[in-house]
C-alpha cells in the first residue's frame, strides 16, 4: 500500500502520558499500557486508531470498562469517546522469536528494541507515528541485573525498575534494555552546570576494553555542541548500549543510545583507524540527534531528511572539527559520489523528501541522508556562516518540541535573511544528479564562464527544473598563484554567464571548490590543465579532484582506446607522493585509484557498456605501472610513514598508516609480498595487520596469513567480520561467489546476524568483477540467501537487493541474469513488504 506526503492529516487523538510495564518473558513477554488520550482539536478525522503488528491481545478497557475492539492486522480500532480518555490494554509479545530486530527482539540473552521507524507497533497499540509526543513511565519486571529506559530512573529494586522520561517524544525514540550487562561510567558536566553521568554497556567477556574511545568521542560530542551550536543535554543520565544483531549502524533514543556493537567498540588490536573514525562520528552523530531529532522531531517519514539530513551535516563538521576539514570532505564527497550518485542515476532514484513509499525503512538512503547533508551545506554557503547559526537558533527556540517539516526547516532561513528560497526548495523535491556543463572563454583580460545545468530524467520525473547552484570559483595564474580568491557564483538559470575582468592572461580555473554543489561536473579540461591544478590548486579538495580525474579519464581511456599509463599522470602521482610538505592522509587519498564500481559508473555516464572484466584488468594494470613508476620512491615513503610509540588513532598518525598500507599494497605488487608478510607479522594493531593482509590477498597470496588470523581473532565476531568479508571483496572474479558460498558453510556464519550477512555478502557485492562475472554464480548467489533471508529479516534483506541497482548499465547477457535473479526473488511466496517494494522498483 503506497502512502503519499500530500495525503497526510493530523492524528485524531493526542497523547498526555504513558505508562508501560513490562514483564520479561522470552517468548511470552507482557506489555500492559496506561495512555491518556485526548481528541486533537485541530484533527480532520475522529477514528480512533492503533497501530499494532503481531501482537497478541489479550485485554483492553476504556476509562476502566472493558472493551472489544476491532482487530486487524494493522491494529485496533474503537468508537472511542469524543472526550478525553484513559485507553489501557494488554498484549503478548514472543521477543525470542523476533528475528526481524525490529520492536522489541533478543540479542545473545539481552532485551532490546529498535522502533524508528515504524516498530512500537510490535510492542504494544499506539498511534505509531512521528506526530504524536507524549511523556513515558516504564516499568520493566525480569530477573536480569540491568533494567534500561529512556529518561531518568525512578526506583529499582531485585527484579524491577521504574524509568520516566520528561522530554515528549514520539513512539520511535522509546528504548528498553534489559541484560547482564557491565558499564563504563564517566560524567560529563554542561556548561550551565548539569552533571551528567555517561555510561556505554556491553555484555561481560570481551567487549570491555573497547569502550574507551566510545566515551571519549561522547564527551567531545558533547562539547562541540556546545560550542558550536549552543546545545546543551538535557538529563542526568546517558546511556550507550551496544548489541551484536542490529540491522543499522545505531540509534538516537532519548537517554537511550542503541549501538550496533561495529559502531561503538573498538580498541587498538581490534579496530582499523576507519573504524575509529567512524565510530567518533557515529557516536556524535546519535548524541546530536538529541536535538536534531528528538527536540525537534519530523511530522511524517517524508520529512525524514529533516533530522537526518541536518544531523549527518553536523557529525562532518564534527569530524572536519576533530581532524582534517580537506581530508574529511574528500572522504564524505567520494562517499557520496559512490553511493548517492549511483542511486540518483539507477531505478531507485528518489528525491531528498521523498513523496511516496510503501516502506519507509526502504529510504534510509544515501539521498536522505548525505544528499540531505549537502543540501544543508549549499544553503549555509549560500547564506553566509552569520546567517545560518542565526537561522539555527531560531529554528531550536521556534521549534524546540515540535514535529516539524522542511516547510518550517526553510522558513527559519527566510525569516533570517529575507530571502525568498522557493527555487532553493526544489533539491528537496526534484531527483538527480545535475550536470554542469563548463564552457569558457578569455579575450582582453576578461574571463568568462558559461555555465550550463541539466538534470536527467528519474522515474516519475521526467522533466527537470533548475535548480539554484552555489559553485565556488577560484582563478590561478600560470604561477599557481591566485589571481581570483575562492567566489561563490550563485547559478540560477539553466544557463548562465559570469565574468571575471583586469586579468593580465588567461587564468586557470578550479571549479567547484570544496564539493559546493552535489553536482556532476562535466569540464573539457585538457590533461595539462588537470596535471597543473593536481600540481598547484590551492584548494585541497579540487587538488585531489585533478588528479582523480586524470587516473578516472586514462582508466577510461586504457578500457576504449587500449592507452597505455602516460608518464605525465605517473609524474604528478609521484610529485604528490614524494611532497613531504603535503598531509600524509591527503596523499594516500591521491595515490588512492577510483574504485573499479567508479570507473563502471563513469563509463556509463560516457556512453559505454562496461565490462567488469575488462575494468578489473585495467585497473591491475595501472596500478602495477604506478608501482614500478614509483619503485624507488616507495620504500623511502614506507619507511617515513612508520609511526613512534604507542598506537592512538588521531588523525596525525593514522594519516601517515594510511599512506603506508598505500605504499605498501604497491610494493606488493614488486616484491610478491615480502614487506607485506613482514608488516604482518609485527604488527602491533588492527590498522596494519589488516593492510598487509589486504596487500597479500590482492596478489592473490596470504593463505598462511588468512589462517593466522582466524586462529588468532576466532573468539572476537567484530574482527571475524573482517576476516569474512576481505575474502570475498579481494577474491579473484572468477572465485567470488564460491568463496562467498563456502564461507556461508563456516560454523561462525549466522545468517541471523546483520554483520555477518552483510560481511559476506557486502563483501560479494563490493568485489564488482566477481558479482559480475559472466558465469552469473555472483547474482544466483546473492538472490539465494536473499530469499533465505527474507523471511527473518525483510529490512536487511531489502537493503541489500540494492547491489542489483546497477544491472541496467550491463550488456544483455548480464542484464538477463540479473532480470531472473530479481524475478525469482519477486516470485517467491510470501515475500515481505520491504523487499517486494525494492525489487519491484528494481524492475522498473
Ligand atoms: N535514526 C537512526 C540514525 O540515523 C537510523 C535508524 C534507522 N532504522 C531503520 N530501521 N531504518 O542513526
Ligand atoms: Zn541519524
Amino acid at each position: 500500500q503506497t502512502i503519499y506526503l500530500s495525503d497526510y492529516t493530523p492524528p485524531a487523538y493526542l497523547v498526555d502520558s504513558v505508562h508501560l510495564t513490562f514483564k520479561l518473558g522470552a517468548t511470552d513477554t507482557r506489555v500492559i499500557s496506561r495512555i491518556a488520550f485526548r481528541p486533537n482539536p485541530d484533527a480532520t478525522s475522529k477514528e480512533f486508531f492503533l497501530h499494532g503488528q503481531d501482537l497478541r491481545f489479550v485485554s483492553a478497557m476504556i476509562d476502566g470498562a472493558p472493551i472489544t475492539p476491532d482487530l486487524s492486522a494493522e491494529g485496533l480500532r474503537y468508537d472511542a469517546p469524543d472526550a478525553p480518555f484513559v485507553f489501557e490494554a494488554e498484549v503478548e509479545i514472543s521477543p525470542s522469536t523476533n528475528t526481524s530486530l525490529e520492536g522489541l527482539y533478543m540479542s545473545n540473552g539481552m532485551y532490546c528494541t529498535q522502533c524508528e521507524a515504524e516498530g512500537f507497533r510490535k510492542i504494544t497499540y499506539y498511534p505509531d507515528r512521528p506526530d504524536v509526543m507524549a511523556v513515558f513511565t516504564v516499568r520493566i519486571e525480569g530477573d536480569l541485573p540491568v533494567l534500561l529506559s529512556n529518561g531518568n530512573p525512578v526506583a529499582q529494586d531485585e527484579g524491577w525498575a521504574e524509568w520516566h522520561d520528561p522530554w515528549p517524544k514520539p513512539a520511535y525514540l522509546f528504548a528498553l534494555i534489559a541484560g547482564d550487562l557491565v558499564a563504563l561510567s564517566d560524567t560529563f558536566t554542561t556548561r550551565s552546570g548539569r552533571k551528567v553521568d555517561l555510561n556505554i554497556w556491553v555484555r561481560p567477556g570481551g567487549d570491555e576494553a573497547k569502550r574507551a574511545f566510545g566515551m571519549d568521542a561522547l564527551k567531545k560530542s558533547m562539547a562541540w555542541d556546545e560550542e558550536i551550536y549552543g546545545r546543551e543535554y538535557d538529563l542526568d543520565l546517558f546511556n550507550i548500549v551496544a548489541v551484536d544483531d542490529f540491522n543499522m549502524g545505531a540509534m538516537e533514543n532519548k537517554g537511550l543510545n542503541i549501538f550496533n556493537a561495529s559502531a561503538v567498540l573498538a580498541s587498538p588490536e581490534t579496530a582499523t583507524d576507519a573504524d575509529f573514525e567512524r565510530i567518533e562520528a557515529i557516536i556524535a552523530h546519535e548524541y546530536f540527534h538529541n536535538w536534531t531529532g528528538n527536540r525537534i522531531t519530523c511530522r511524517d517519514w517524508f520529512q525524514l531528511c529533516l533530522k537526518e539530513g541536518l544531523t549527518v551535516f553536523r557529525d562532518q563538521q564534527f569530524t572536519g572539527d576533530m581532524r582534517s576539514h580537506a581530508v574529511t570532505r574528500i572522504d564524505d564527497a567520494m562517499v557520496l559520489r559512490a553511493h548517492q550518485f549511483r542511486e540518483d542515476n539507477g531505478p531507485l532514484a528518489h528525491p531528498v523528501r521523498p513523496d511516496s513509499f510503501v516502506e519507509i525503512n526502504n529510504f534510509y538512503t544515501a539521498t536522505v541522508y548525505e544528499k540531505g547533508a549537502e543540501v544543508i551545506g549549499m544553503l549555509k554557503l549560500l547564506v553566509g556562516d552569520a546567517d545560518y547559526a542565526k537561522a539555527l537558533d531560531l529554528y531550536f527556540d521556534r521549534h524546540d518540541g515540535d514535529a516539524a517539516t522542511i516547510e518550517d526547516w526553510l522558513r527559519v532561513f527566510e525569516d533570517v535573511t529575507g530571502r525568498d528560497l522557493s527555487q532553493f526548495a526544489r533539491w528537496y523535491s526534484q531527483a538527480g544528479t545535475p550536470r554542469l556543463t563548463v564552457h569558457e572563454s578569455y579575450a582582453d583580460g576578461t574571463y568568462q564562464l558559461h555555465l550550463r545545468q541539466e538534470t536527467p530524467p528519474t522515474p516519475g520525473q521526467e522533466t527537470k527544473e533548475p535548480l539554484v547552484l552555489p559553485i565556488a570559483v577560484g582563478l590561478l595564474n600560470e604561477n599557481g598563484a591566485e589571481v581570483v580568491p575562492t567566489t561563490v557564483l550563485e547559478m540560477t538559470q539553466a544557463e548562465q554567464t559570469f565574468s571575471f575582468g583586469g586579468l593580465s592572461s588567461k587564468p586557470t580555473a578550479s571549479i567547484l571548490r570544496n564539493f559546493s554543489a552535489p553536482v556532476i561536473v562535466k569540464h573539457d579540461k585538457t590533461n595539462a590543465e588537470r596535471a597543473f591544478l593536481l600540481a598547484h590548486d590551492t584548494d585541497p579538495f579540487n587538488r585531489w579532484d585533478a588528479g582523480r580525474t586524470l587516473a578516472q579519464d586514462l582508466l577510461m581511456r586504457m578500457v576504449c582506446d587500449n592507452a597505455t599509463p602516460d608518464t605525465g599522470f605517473l609524474d604528478g602521482l609521484a610529485a604528490v607522493l614524494r611532497d613531504d610538505t603535503l598531509d600524509p592522509a591527503f596523499r594516500a587519498l591521491v595515490l588512492r585509484l577510483p574504485s573499479e564500481e567508479d570507473t563502471a559508473q563513469a563509463l556509463f555516464d560516457a556512453g559505454h557498456t562496461p565490462d567488469p572484466a575488462v575494468i578489473n584488468d585495467v585497473h591491475e594494470t595501472l596500478k602495477l605501472h604506478i608501482a614500478q613508476h614509483l619503485q624507488d620512491t616507495l620504500p623511502r615513503i614506507y619507511a617515513d610513514m612508520s609511526v613512534d610509540g604507542p598506537y592512538t588513532p588521531d588523525a596525525e598518525p593514522a594519516g601517515k598508516r594510511a599512506l603506508g598500507n598505500a605504499v605498501l599494497a604497491l610494493q606488493s605488487k614488486l616484491d610478491g609480498g615480502k614487506a607485506a608478510a613482514q608488516q604482518f607479522a609485527s604488527a602491533d594493531n588492527m590498522t596494519q595487520q589488516l593492510g598487509a593482509l589486504r596487500a597479500l590477498l590482492q596478489i592473490a597470496k596470504g593463505a598462511h596469513e588468512l589462517a593466522a588470523f582466524e586462529a588468532q581473532w576466532g573468539h572476537d565476531r567484530l574482527v571475524m567480520d573482517k576476516w569474512f568479508a576481505l575474502q570475498v571483496s579481494l577474491a579473484p572474479a572468477d572465485q567470488a561467489a564460491a568463496t562467498a558460498e563456502k564461507l556461508t558453510a563456516h560454523p561462525d556464519f549466522d545468517i541471523k546476524n546483520p554483520n555477518r550477512f552483510r560481511a559476506v555478502f557486502g563483501g560479494l557485492r563490493g568485489n564488482t568483477a566477481g558479482f559480475h562475472h559472466r558465469s552469473g554464480a555472483g547474482y544466483d548467489l546473492l538472490a539465494d540467501w536473499l530469499i533465505k533471508l527474507d523471511p527473518l529479516n525483510p529490512q536487511t534483506t531489502a537493503r541489500m537487493t540494492t547491489a542489483f541497482d546497477t544491472w541496467k548499465h550491463y550488456d544483455t547477457e548480464r542484464q538477463t541474469k540479473i532480470r531472473e535473479a530479481l524475478e525469482r526473488i519477486a516470485g517467491t511466496s510470501g515475500l515481505s513488504g520491504d523487499t517486494h517494494e525494492m525489487v519491484t522498483r528494481l524492475l522498473g
